[in-house]
């Protein structure tokens, strides 16, 4: 490491892999439950199940980015964080919440909302949580005599997640009203201002990893955030569409969100582009395949899965079926889930000192987590599509739909402990690499 308090990050990256493993426990009992086999209904019943393994899922992403916060924005910034203890006092109290919302879901102390589950209270502890760490961040970068547009583009994108979790605390008591809020947040956090903060880490690892001009990379980072931001604002109407809101929205958040795919076309193209251009041939082969893995993988899953049913004429049928948690997992795992894990294989040789992520367990926990991904999205996808013929073209009754797709679940399970056997390898891995030391880091890993 050249900056002592970037090992920070490693306490994010490791808590972020303990709740990644935790979220794919409840992936499979819901799994089961949707096979027929419900056997811990009476202690952790379906809701709770999904509740927690969404809220699970964007706490680990979370603590991700901060973790990829605290390890970039010191070495763009060439200082050492404001405030170490602040840091590890904000770690430990996010944990701290986290954990009781998981535990008050499981005895019905949740809002129902999806993604917004937690209820109020555990919601203004999240909101200083976030302040603390804005804060810790924003002086590192404001003392800074260094300030990067990567650097900016990540703090933009951190500081906008933060203020867009307060329209969801909005109250109302209008069903259409809380949905229209819930989307501010849910949609304009993924396909907004998260993609900023994917822009500022990819730039961070391409910049490293094929030493081209950080002039080149950045100037493409400002068209896509260009782009993002376009479509993306206005593509939040692909959610308005049935939910009570005025029908103009139809037009306009068919039109926007069908251009939204472009934005992260745009990123592949430029993270292939920028891959193949560069001289440098950085030893850690494995950040290079997370790397470019996300660029792809975030354009199938979000761009063209997201755009498969985001026409009003589609989504008419879709909404709300497996086929929504088809692209779900694909575009939360191609866009931030590979994100996370790159900069964590980048990141990991330069704290511990030890290059072990090359291994051939590192590339198996590649290939199989994505071609796991891929099969299990395939699974949602026919069981989505089949649910979409049974219940709402041919008008069967919801509950006995759910009993005729069971089936498809074991094509799911199967795909998901192949995910999962490549999750293990990844973590395995991680743990194998040890504790962040303060010795110096090998100049051809940086
Ligand atoms: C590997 C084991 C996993 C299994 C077995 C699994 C299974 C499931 C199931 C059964 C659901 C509920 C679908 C329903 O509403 O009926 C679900 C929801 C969801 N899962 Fe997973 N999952 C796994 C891993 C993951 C991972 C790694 C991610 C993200 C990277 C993820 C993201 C999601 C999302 C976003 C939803 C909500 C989808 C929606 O809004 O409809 N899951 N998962
Ligand atoms: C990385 C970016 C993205 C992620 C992580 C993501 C994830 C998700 C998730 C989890 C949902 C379910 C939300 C809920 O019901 O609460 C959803 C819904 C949806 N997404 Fe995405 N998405 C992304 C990008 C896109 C893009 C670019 C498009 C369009 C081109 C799109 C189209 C849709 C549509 C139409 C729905 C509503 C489905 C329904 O009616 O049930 N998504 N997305
Ligand atoms: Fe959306």
């Amino acid at each position: 490491m050249n900056y002592k308090t970037q090992k920070i990050a490693y306490y994010f990256f490791a808590t972020s892999m303990l709740l990644l493993t935790l979220q794919i426990v409840f992936g499979f009992i819901m799994g089961f439950a949707h096979m027929g086999y419900d056997g811990l209904h009476s202690i952790i019943p379906f809701h709770a199940a999904r509740a927690s393994h969404n809220n699970l899922l964007v706490v680990w992403l979370l603590t991700g980015f901060m973790g990829a916060a605290h390890y970039i924005i010191p070495e763009e910034c060439e200082r050492e964080i404001e405030s170490p203890l602040l840091a590890y006092i904000q770690l430990g109290s996010l944990i701290l919440v986290g954990v009781t919302a998981i535990i008050g879901f499981h005895f019905n102390w949740w809002e129902g909302r999806k993604f917004l589950e937690i209820p109020r209270p555990l919601d203004y502890l999240v909101v200083v949580n976030v302040l603390m760490f804005i804060y810790n961040i924003g002086m590192t970068i404001w003392k800074a005599k260094k300030k990067t547009t990567t650097t900016l583009v990540l703090f933009f994108g951190l500081l906008m997640a933060a203020l867009l979790y307060l329209p969801g605390l909005i109250p109302t008591d209008n069903q259409t009203m809380d949905s229209y809020w819930r989307w501010w947040v849910v949609h304009l956090w993924v396909e907004g201002v998260w993609e900023l903060i994917m822009g500022g880490i990819l730039s961070f690892l391409l910049i490293k990893l094929t030493g081209v001009d950080r002039e080149i990379i950045e100037k493409w980072l400002y068209i896509i955030v260009g782009v993002t931001f376009l479509s993306g604002i206005l593509g939040t109407g692909h959610h308005y569409y049935y939910i009570g809101t005025p029908r103009y929205w139809l037009m306009i958040g068919g039109i926007f969100s069908a251009l939204e795919p472009l934005a992260f076309l745009g990123i592949a193209i430029y993270a292939i582009m920028v891959a193949k251009k560069g001289q440098r041939n950085h030893p850690n082969k494995m950040a290079m395949h997370w790397t470019l893995g996300c660029a792809v993988m975030s354009f199938v899953g979000a761009g063209l899965l997201g755009f498969a049913h985001t026409l009003p004429q589609v989504n008419l049928w879709t909404h709300g079926t497996l086929v929504t948690a088809m692209h779900g997992h694909m575009a939360f795992w191609g866009a931030y889930a590979m994100l996370v894990l790159a900069i964590i294989s980048y990141s990991i040789p330069n704290m511990t000192g030890r290059k072990l992520m090359n291994s051939s367990i590192s590339a198996y926990a590649f290939w199989s987590t994505t071609v796991g991904m891929v099969s299990m999205t395939v699974a949602f996808g026919v069981a989505g599509i089949a649910q979409v013929y049974l219940e709402r073209k041919m008008g069967m009754d919801f509950l006995e739909v759910q009993k005729a797709i069971e089936i498809h679940f074991l094509g799911l399970i199967l795909a998901a402990s192949l995910f999962s056997s490549g999750i293990i390898a990844y973590i395995y891995e991680f743990i194998r690499c040890g504790l962040p030391t303060d010795a110096p880091v090998d100049k051809e890993y940086v």
